[in-house]
C-alpha cells in the first residue's frame, strides 16, 4: 500500500475532482471472462472447534454495540489518523480497541530500534520449513512487542508470474507449493505469538503498473479462468486458511473486471464458501469503490477508511464509518451483514487471545520523533509522545542471518573454486558491495539502489536498525581486501594469478508508489539485467582477473547470459535480498566456513523471450489494462518443462561444496483415494443467524452533542437529522435499493461441492501418499545441508492437461558431515494429486488407481529417483521426466 500520496499526486487529484464522480471508461474484458454474482456472504462462525469458543464471545460482545459502535470497528479511522499504517475506530464503552494493522512481511516498517528481516524470497530460497515458521515467530513478537495487532503479511500473491514483476520478492517464489508452505510457516509463527497474520493480495496482484483505481483510471483487470485460479493462484491462499490466518487482503486490480474487494465470487463464494475462510477481509489501502456494493459482496473491513478513486482522500470522506451506518439505517445493507463482518472482526481478535492485555502501540508509523502529532493527517492535531523507542530485536538476528546464510544460492562453482581461501588478495567491484554512504535507511521506504541491495522498496520494506555489509564482513575476515567503489570498471593494479575479484551487483524492484533507476514498481526500464550495467562490469573484470566471483542481490530471476560461461567466472552465488545480515551470512559461505544450501525459487533462463508473451507487463495507458492469464498453468518452469525449453538454470536448483545422494526411497499409501473426495460435513448453523437483525433505531448512530471532532478524522455517526432521514427510508421496508443481479440476503442451505471449512472440504488434506528418502553426504571434506524436493507427475492418458511435473512437497537436512546421512520424509495430500474439474467444481483425482510419478531429486532439473503410486515401488537412475 501506499505510504503517502505525493503532494504532487493529491494536486492532481484535486484538479480532477470536481469531475471526477466518473471512471473513464474500461474495455471489456476479453469474451469469456465472467464475474458471476454470488450471494449473501456465508456467516462466519459455526464452522469447526478451533474458532466455536471465539465466535460465542464475539457474538456475546458485537450483541451489546450499538449501530454506530458497529460501523466504527469495519473501518480506519483515515490515512494518517493515527500511530499505526491504519487504526480501527474503536467500541471502547464495551471494550474492544481501535486496532493497529501495520506494513510489512519482512518486519515492522516505519519505525527503528526492529529486526530487518531477509524478504520473502530469500526465505523461500532456503526450502527450509523449520526456519520459515522461526522467521514468522520473531516477526510476530516483534509486531506484538510494538503494540500492533495485525500483521500485514505474508505475501503470497504476486505468485511471481511475471519475471519483471516489481513485488515478486515479498513473496516466496514462483510456485504455489513452496508460496503456499512457506505462506503457512510465516503464518503459524506469527499467530502463535497473539499477532493476526494478513494473507495477502487476493488476487492477481501480478504487476505493479496500473494496479491502481484513480480518477483517471481503472485498475487493470486480472482475467484468470477457473482451474488456474484454483491450481495457481489461490492455492497458496487455501493454505494459508488451512493454518489459521486471521485476515485476507485483497487486491487493487480486478479479477475477470470486477474489483476484488467488490467481487462476490471471489469473496463470498471462493473465499469465504469453498475455502471456508472464518476470518476477516480488508481491502487494500484506499482501494475501496463502492459502500454497499463492497459490503454484500463480503468485505468487512476498509482501510485505512478514506476514498481514493471517486473523491479525494484526507477530506474524510469515506464509504463507510458513517456511510455505513446510513447504508444499514435505510436498509440497503442488511443489519445481518453487519453482525457477520463485526463478529469476525472480534472474533478474530479473541481466537488470538488478544483481549488479555494485548499492548497499545508504542511506535508511530508517520512521525520519527519521539515528540509529535499524533494525526498527522488532521489540520489541528492533538500532540505528545509518539514513539517510545521499544527496541523489539531481542536475539532476532540470529534467525534473520540463517535466512540469509539458508537462501544463498550457489549456481557455479568451476573447479570447485570456491570456497575461497581469506589469504588471497581480495578485490572487490560495485557499490553493492557496501552500505549506501548517505545512510543504511536515507530513501524513503528504500526508493533507491545506493548501496547493497537488502530488501526491495515500497511498503514491504522496513528501517535497518544496522547493516552488515559485505565489504565489512570481507574486511573482518579476509587478510588483504580492496574496495572498488564503483559500477564502472577502474584502472587497476595488473593482479596477481591468484587474486580474486569479487563482483556485487544488484536488480532492484517494488512497490508502484515509487520510481527507481526508470523501474516503476516492476523492472520496466531495467529488464531482467543487472542495474547500472553490472553485467558489464563483470565482463571487465573478467577480462583482468583470472578468478572472477559474482554475488548477486536480487529481487528475482535474472539474465546471466552477459558473462556465466566465461572461463574467469569461476563462482556465482545469488544471495536474494539478505536484509541487515548481508555481510557474515556471505562471506562464511564464501570461505567455506559454511556450505551453500539454497535454491533457486524461480527458473533462470537463457533470455526472456523463452516467456510467454501473457508474462510480459502489459499497458493500455487510455483505457482499462487488460491481464490475461492465456498461459494457463504454464509459468515458470511449467512453462519451459512444457515446451523443451533447457533452463540455465532451473527451478529448485543450487550446488554445495559437498555431494549428496539419495537412496532407500520408498512410498506408502495412507489413505485410499477415490476420483472425488467425499463429501465435506455440511455447515451447521452459525451463531451470528440468531443476533438480532431488526434495523435499530436511528439514535444509535446519532452523533453525541459536545464531541470534539478533529477535523477530517473518520467517524461512524450521523447528524441527527441524516439518521433519521435513513430510518425513515429502511422503516418503510423493502429497500429500493438497485441490488445487484443475482443478489439474495438468505443464506445458502448447503456448501458448494469443494467447500469446507478452514480452507475447503478438510479430505482435500488427507495425507494419500507418504514418501521417504535417505540422503548421504557423500564429500569427504565438507558439511552441508541438503534438499529433497518432490514433484508430482500424473498418470500417462490422463485425460486433463497438466504440467509434466510439479512440486508438491520439500525438505532440509540437518548439517550433515562427510559421510553422514538423515532420512526425510514427505507427504502428498489428496488435494496434491487432484486438478481443478470446472464442471464439477470439485477436485478431481483423475486416475485414482493410475502410477503417479512421485519423482524425488536435489531440484526440478535432477530427478532420477520416482515412486510409483499404483505399486509403491521405487526406483533410481531414472531418465528425467523434462529437458535438463
Ligand atoms: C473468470 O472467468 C473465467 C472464464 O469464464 C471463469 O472460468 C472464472 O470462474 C471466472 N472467475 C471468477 C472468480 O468469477
Ligand atoms: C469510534 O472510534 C474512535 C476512535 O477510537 C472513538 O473516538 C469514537 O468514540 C468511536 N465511536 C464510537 C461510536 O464508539
Ligand atoms: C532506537 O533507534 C534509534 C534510531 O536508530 C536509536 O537512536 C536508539 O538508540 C534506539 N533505541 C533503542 C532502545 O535501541
Ligand atoms: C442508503 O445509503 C447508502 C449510503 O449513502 C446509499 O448508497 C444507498 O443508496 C441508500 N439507500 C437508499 C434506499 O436510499
Ligand atoms: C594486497 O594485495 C595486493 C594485490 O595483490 C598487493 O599488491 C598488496 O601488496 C597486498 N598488500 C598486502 C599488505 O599484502
Ligand atoms: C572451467 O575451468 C576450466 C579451467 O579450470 C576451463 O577450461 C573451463 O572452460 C571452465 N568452464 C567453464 C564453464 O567456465
Ligand atoms: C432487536 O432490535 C430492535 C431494534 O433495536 C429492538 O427494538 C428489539 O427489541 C430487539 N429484539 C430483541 C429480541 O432484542
Amino acid at each position: 500500500m501506499p505510504k503517502v500520496l505525493s503532494l504532487s499526486v493529491v494536486a492532481l487529484l484535486g484538479a480532477a475532482f470536481v469531475s471526477a464522480d466518473q471512471l473513464v471508461d474500461r474495455d471489456p474484458v476479453p469474451a469469456g471472462y465472467v464475474a458471476n454474482p454470488y450471494y449473501p456472504t456465508p456467516h462466519g462462525g459455526g464452522w469447526t472447534d478451533d474458532w466455536a469458543e471465539a465466535y460465542e464471545k464475539a457474538v456475546a460482545l458485537v450483541s451489546r454495540m450499538t449501530l454506530a459502535e458497529k460501523t466504527n470497528i469495519t473501518a480506519g479511522t483515515g490515512q494518517f489518523m493515527g500511530r499505526c499504517v491504519a487504526n480501527t475506530g474503536s467500541a471502547n464503552r464495551v471494550g474492544f480497541p481501535q486496532l493497529c494493522l501495520q506494513d510489512g512481511p519482512l518486519g515492522v516498517r516505519t519505525t527503528p530500534n526492529v529486526t530487518a528481516f531477509p524478504a520473502g524470497i530469500t526465505t523461500g530460497a532456503t526450502f527450509n520449513k523449520e526456519l520459515m515458521y522461526q522467521r514468522g515467530v520473531a516477526i510476530g513478537q516483534e509486531f506484538k512487542g510494538k503494540g500492533a495487532n495485525v500483521y500485514l503479511g505474508p505475501s503470497v500473491g504476486p505468485l511471481g508470474r511475471k519475471p519483471r514483476g516489481g513485488r515478486n520478492w515479498e513473496g516466496f517464489g514462483s510456485d504455489p507449493t513452496l508460496q503456499g508452505i512457506a505462506g503457512a510457516e510465516t503464518i503459524r509463527g506469527v499467530q502463535d505469538q497473539g499477532v493476526i497474520a494478513t494473507i495477502k493480495h487476493l488476487i492477481g496482484n501480478e504487476q505493479e503498473l496500473y494496479r491502481m483505481y484513480n480518477p483517471f483510471q481503472a485498475a487493470y483487470s486480472a482475467n484468470i479462468d477457473d482451474r488456474t485460479l484454483h491450481e495457481l493462484y489461490l492455492w497458496p491462499f487455501a493454505d494459508g486458511i488451512h493454518a489459521g490466518v486471521g485476515s485476507v487482503m485483497a487486491a487493487y486490480n480486478d479479477l475477470n473486471g470486477s474489483a476484488t474487494h467488490q467481487n462476490s465470487m471471489l469473496l463470498n463464494g471462493l473465499l469465504k464458501d469453498e475455502l471456508g475462510f472464518q476470518g476477516f477481509v480488508q481491502t487494500d489501502w484506499l482501494s475501496q469503490l463502492s459502500g454497499v456494493g463492497s459490503a454484500l459482496a463480503g468485505l468487512d473491513m476498509t482501510l485505512p477508511g478514506d476514498t481514493l478513486a471517486n473523491a479525494l482522500p484526507l477530506f474524510g470522506y469515506s464509504h463507510w464509518m458513517y456511510e455505513l451506518s446510513r447504508s444499514v439505517l435505510n436498509g440497503s445493507v442488511p443489519v445481518d451483514r453487519l453482525n457477520d463482518m463485526c463478529t469476525r472482526i472480534v472474533a478474530t481478535w479473541y481466537k488470538l487471545g488478544q483481549d488479555q492485555d494485548y499492548p497499545k502501540p508504542n511506535f508511530h508509523a508517520w512521525v520519527g520523533s519521539a515528540n509529535g502529532q499524533l494525526y498527522p493527517g488532521a489540520l489541528f492535531s492533538p500532540s505528545g509522545l509518539v514513539n517510545e523507542f521499544v527496541d523489539v530485536q531481542a536475539n532476532h538476528a540470529v534467525v534473520a542471518k540463517q535466512v540469509a546464510q539458508e537462501a544463498i544460492t550457489l549456481l557455479k562453482n568451476n573447479g570447485s573454486f570456491l570456497p575461497i581461501s581469506t589469504n588471497v588478495p581480495i578485490s572487490a567491484f560495485g557499490t553493492d558491495a557496501r552500505a549506501d554512504p548517505q545512510g543504511i535507511n536515507s530513501c524513503t521506504d528504500k526508493g533507491c539502489n545506493r548501496g547493497t541491495l537488502t530488501m526491495g522498496w515500497g511498503s514491504g520494506a522496513a528501517t535497518l536498525p544496522y547493516l552488515d555489509d559485505p565489504i565489512g564482513s570481507l574486511r573482518r575476515k579476509a587478510a588483504n581486501v580492496t574496495l572498488y567503489d564503483t559500477n564502472t570498471f577502474p584502472k587497476v593494479p595488473k593482479p596477481s594469478s591468484e587474486e580474486v575479484a569479487i563482483v556485487f551487483i544488484s536488480s532492484d524492484s517494488g512497490e508502484n508508489t515509487l520510481t527507481v533507476e526508470g523501474n516503476h514498481g516492476d523492472r520496466d526500464n531495467t529488464g531482467l539485467a543487472a542495474y547500472f550495467n553490472g553485467d558489464e562490469l563483470v565482463r571487465k573484470a573478467a577480462a583482468t582477473y583470472n578468478n572472477v566471483m559474482v554475488v548477486y542481490h536480487t529481487v528475482g530471476t535474472v539474465i546471466v547470459e552477459p558473462w556465466i560461461d566465461l572461463p574467469q567466472v569461476k563462482g556465482v552465488l545469488i544471495a536474494h535480498l539478505p536484509g541487515q545480515e548481508a555481510g557474515d551470512s556471505l562471506t562464511e559461505v564464501l570461505f567455506g566456513e559454511t556450505s551453500p544450501s539454497g535454491k533457486l525459487p524461480y527458473s533462470i533462463s537463457y533470455s526472456e523471450d523463452e516467456y510467454p508473451a501473457s508474462l510480459s507487463l502489459v499497458a493500455t495507458p487510455l483505457s482499462q489494462t487488460q491481464d490475461t492469464y492465456s498461459e494457463g498453468l504454464y509459468i515458470d518452469y511449467r512453462h519451459l518443462n512444457k515446451d523443451g525449453i533447457k533452463p540455465r538454470f532451473a527451478f529448485g536448483y543450487g550446488m554445495s561444496y559437498t555431494t549428496f545422494e539419495l537412496s532407500e526411497a520408498s512410498v506408502s499409501a495412507v489413505t485410499k483415494l477415490d476420483r472425488l473426495p467425499p463429501a465435506a460435513p455440511a455447515r451447521p448453523t452459525s451463531p451470528i443467524s440468531a443476533m438480532n437483525t431488526t434495523i435499530p433505531a436511528a439514535s444509535e448512530a446519532y452523533e453525541p452533542s459536545g464531541f470534539n471532532k478533529i477535523w477530517r478524522y473518520l467517524y461512524s455517526w450521523l447528524s441527527k437529522g441524516d439518521a433519521d432521514k435513513a430510518y425513515a427510508i429502511g422503516s418503510r421496508g423493502s429497500s429500493k435499493y438497485p441490488y445487484p443481479r443475482g443478489y439474495s440476503g438468505v443464506q445458502k442451505p448447503s456448501l458448494p461441492p469443494a467447500g469446507g471449512p478452514n480452507g475447503g472440504n478438510p479430505a482435500l488434506w488427507d495425507v494419500a501418499y507418504t514418501l521417504s528418502v535417505k540422503v548421504t553426504n557423500t564429500g569427504s571434506t565438507y558439511s552441508g545441508k541438503a534438499v529433497g524436493q518432490v514433484y508430482i507427475q500424473f498418470p500417462q492418458g490422463t485425460s486433463y492437461d497438466t504440467p509434466i511435473i510439479q512440486l508438491r512437497d520439500f525438505a532440509k537436512t540437518a548439517d550433515l558431515a562427510p559421510g553422514a546421512s538423515q532420512t526425510l520424509s514427505f507427504q502428498l495430500t489428496r488435494r496434491d494429486l487432484s486438478v481443478w474439474d470446472v464442471v464439477e467444481q470439485n477436485w478431481v483425482v483423475p486416475n485414482p488407481s493410475g502410477a503417479y510419478r512421485l519423482w524425488i531429486g536435489q531440484s526440478s532439473a535432477e530427478l532420477n529417483t520416482v515412486c510409483y503410486s499404483d505399486s509403491l515401488t521405487c526406483e533410481s537412475g531414472v531418465a528425467s521426466p523434462v529437458v535438463v
